[in-house]
Order: C-alpha cells, then sequence, then structure tokens
C-alpha cells in the first residue's frame, strides 16, 4: 500500500475514484508556495465500479486517461489514488510505547485479532495518532486495512491508463489532508462527506483520523424520494435539489422541505449515531487528557452544496456545523485566485488531498 514519496517537481495529481465519477486535481509549485494547476471531473457509467469495487479494468482504465488527458498542463504520469471507504477498515489501536519499525511488525502480527479478513490477503497501513499530552507508556495507533484484489484492481486500472500510482489512501484521509488546516485539529472534529452514492463520516482529532465509517444514504437518494413524492424524472429532481435545496421559505421550497424532511431525519439520527459511537469507543477521556466531546461537524462533498443543509444540520444537532474549507492547506490559492470558488471545490475535497500528500508526507511513514 505503502510507496516511494514523489518527486515535486513536475506537480502531484491526486485522483478520486468514485463509483460514478472521477475527480482529479492537480498541484504545481506558483514560487515557494502551492497552487491548483487543474481539477476535473469525469462521470463515469453505471457497471464500471459498484460498491467500490472495480467490475471493468479496461472500461475503468479508458475513463481515467480521458480524465487525466483533460488536464491540461499536467506534466506527471505519478498519480495518488483514492480508495473505496467502503472496503477498507480503520480501527484505533492502543499500543505500549514502543518504536515504528517495532509497531508496524506488532500491526502485523496482531492484524487478525482486529480485522474480518486473514491478514496475507489485505494491505495493512499504520500510522502513530499522536496527541500533546498523551501518556508516554502507550501510544495511539491508526491501522488501515483493504482487500488486496480490491486494492490490485484500481492498481491495474492507473497502470492501464499509462499512469503511475504513487501511493494511495482512503477517501477519508485524503478528505481529512484537504479539510483540516495544518492537519492538526486540537479538539475532535466530525467531518461528514455527503457524494452521489454513499455518505463517509469520520472523526479527525490531533494530527489523525481516529474512526471512519459510511452509509449508504446519499444526494442520490434525497433524488428518488423527490421524484417518487413529486412525481418528476430523476434529472428534474436533481435540478429541483440545486435550485431549492432544503429551506423553508417560498411555497415550491417549502414544498421540497416537507418531501425531504422524513429522509433527513433519517440522515441526522444516522449523524448522531455515528458521533456516539465514536465517542463510546474512542480513547477520550480514559486517560489521555482529552475530555471534550465532538462539537465540530465539517461537511463536504457534493452534498455540502445543498442550500440550507448545514445550517439544518447545525440545528437538529446542536452542533456547530460548517462547510468544509477545501483551500485550507492551500493558502496562496485562495490569496490569489478570487474567481475560485470554495464552494465549486467542495466536491473535490478527496482528490484535493490526495494531491497534497505528494507535498506532505504522512509524518510517521
Ligand atoms: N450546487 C449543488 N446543489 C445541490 N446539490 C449538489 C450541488 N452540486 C452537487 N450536488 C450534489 O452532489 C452530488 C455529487 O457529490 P460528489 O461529487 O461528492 O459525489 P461522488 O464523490 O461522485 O460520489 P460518492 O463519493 O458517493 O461515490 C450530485 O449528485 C448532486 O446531487
Ligand atoms: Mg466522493
Amino acid at each position: 500500500m505503502k510507496f516511494d514519496l514523489l518527486n515535486l517537481n513536475p506537480g502531484t495529481f491526486g485522483l478520486d475514484i468514485s463509483d460514478r465519477s472521477l475527480k482529479a486535481v492537480f498541484l504545481k509549485k506558483h514560487k515557494r508556495s502551492l497552487r491548483i494547476g487543474g481539477f476535473e471531473e469525469v462521470f463515469l457509467p453505471e457497471g464500471i465500479i459498484r460498491g467500490g469495487e472495480v467490475q471493468d479494468m479496461e472500461k475503468l482504465a479508458v475513463f481515467i486517461k480521458k480524465t487525466s488527458g483533460k488536464l491540461k498542463g499536467l506534466e506527471t504520469r505519478q498519480v495518488i489514488l483514492s480508495l473505496p471507504e467502503e472496503k477498507s477498515f480503520i480501527r484505533l489501536l492502543r499500543m505500549p510505547a514502543m518504536s515504528v519499525p517495532e509497531i508496524k511488525a506488532a500491526v502485523r502480527f496482531e492484524a487478525e485479532n482486529y480485522i474480518p479478513f486473514s491478514a496475507d490477503k489485505v494491505y495493512l497501513d499504520s500510522q502513530i495518532a499522536q496527541f500533546p499530552g498523551e501518556s508516554r507508556d502507550y501510544m495511539e495507533v491508526l491501522v488501515a486495512a483493504l482487500p488486496k484484489k480490491t486494492v490490485d484492481s484500481y492498481v491495474a486500472a492507473i497502470y492501464g491508463a499509462g499512469l503511475i500510482p504513487v501511493a494511495m489512501e482512503t477517501e477519508s484521509q485524503a478528505t481529512a489532508r484537504a479539510l483540516i488546516k495544518g492537519s492538526y485539529a486540537p479538539k475532535p472534529v466530525f467531518i461528514v462527506d455527503m457524494g452521489a452514492t454513499s455518505t463517509n463520516f469520520s472523526a479527525y482529532l490531533g494530527n489523525s483520523l481516529r474512526f471512519t465509517s459510511f452509509i449508504t444514504f446519499s444526494t442520490n437518494s434525497l433524488g428518488t424520494v423527490l421524484s417518487e413524492a413529486l412525481k418528476i424524472s430523476p434529472e428534474e429532481a436533481a435540478k429541483a435539489q440545486v435550485l431549492y435545496g432544503f429551506q423553508k421559505k417560498g411555497g415550491r421550497a417549502k414544498r421540497i422541505f416537507e418531501v425531504l424532511s422524513p429522509a433527513m431525519a433519517v440522515f441526522i439520527a444516522e449523524i448522531d449515531k455515528h458521533i456516539d459511537y465514536y465517542q463510546a469507543h474512542s480513547f477520550q477521556g480514559k486517560g489521555n487528557g482529552i475530555k471534550e466531546g465532538v462539537r465540530e461537524l465539517i461537511l463536504c462533498g457534493g452534498g455540502a452544496r445543498i442550500k440550507g443543509l448545514a445550517t439544518f444540520v447545525s440545528q437538529k444537532t446542536g452542533l456547530i456545523v460548517q462547510k468544509g474549507n477545501p483551500l485550507a492547506n492551500l493558502p496562496w490559492e485562495e490569496k490569489l485566485n478570487k474567481k475560485i470558488l470554495k464552494d465549486d471545490l467542495l466536491p473535490f475535497s478527496t482528490a484535493i488531498g490526495l494531491a497534497l500528500r505528494g507535498y506532505r508526507p504522512a509524518l510517521y511513514d
């Protein structure tokens, strides 16, 4: 799962692969800072990837090639790609303090105790999840496991497109790298990445993710509810969602709000449930001095663009809810390019995080 670090000069290229779309971002050096060289999205027809599993590797390669071809000025063939959250298994372990090589060995040795696959069928990755003031007697280690079969088919498709996969990580790892300023959160932050086919949840604290999960509720689920209740086509439902979103004002908007409300109640219950689960299973307050629970939630993905969603989620959960800033770790871009709209980039948060990895290697590799 790990590959060597990248040659920085030609820029870095992140590719976020979902069931129904490919999103590519490349970053280039501008004097001594980093800027966005380009970003593109290409939709995937149904059936090429299903539930995070590649069904047609050759067709995927063709679409990957098409996507990278659209990025004007891209000079590198090296790509950092995302791996599907729904196929990944992430656990936070507490281990006695030891050196990084010892941790790697212990993780591999004990893998079968905490992942539901046999160790020879998965790729394992681990990093120390640190927080200042933590005890020196133990360490918290984030372990990610993905089935080799799943990963290998993505890698084959990248090669098939004439590109070289240099690093990969799960969607949530990449998304957090884009949205968490300086990759450090002094208090726990809950990230909700609402996409077209699923929603990923993750909790970030200190320098690391601590928890990830996903549900199949998505913007498509809302579209289906709308088209069935209002007897409109899926295309019209998608348009209505963009135009009216989730707000109580105005006749048509109010009707849409009413239709979507029961589905949104289920979504809010899922958010609450996952936050409760994270808090119950995290080591917070258990000897590490972090007593504070989740109070902040960041929304990203295309769903974060739904009008009124952030306000609604905040009212229902009682949390401080913000749309993510995909440029949080690209301050120069923010300063120099006033035309780039952060909202337009929200669906590209994962791809931006992947590209950033070329410049910001994981702290503990
Ligand atoms: N301006 C907008 N207003 C409302 N909804 C929007 C807007 N822009 C995008 N969306 C919604 O976001 C969805 C796409 O989200 P995103 O790009 O995050 O999905 P994805 O990453 O391809 O899917 P997944 O990660 O679930 O496989 C669209 O299907 C649409 O419903
Ligand atoms: Mg996505």
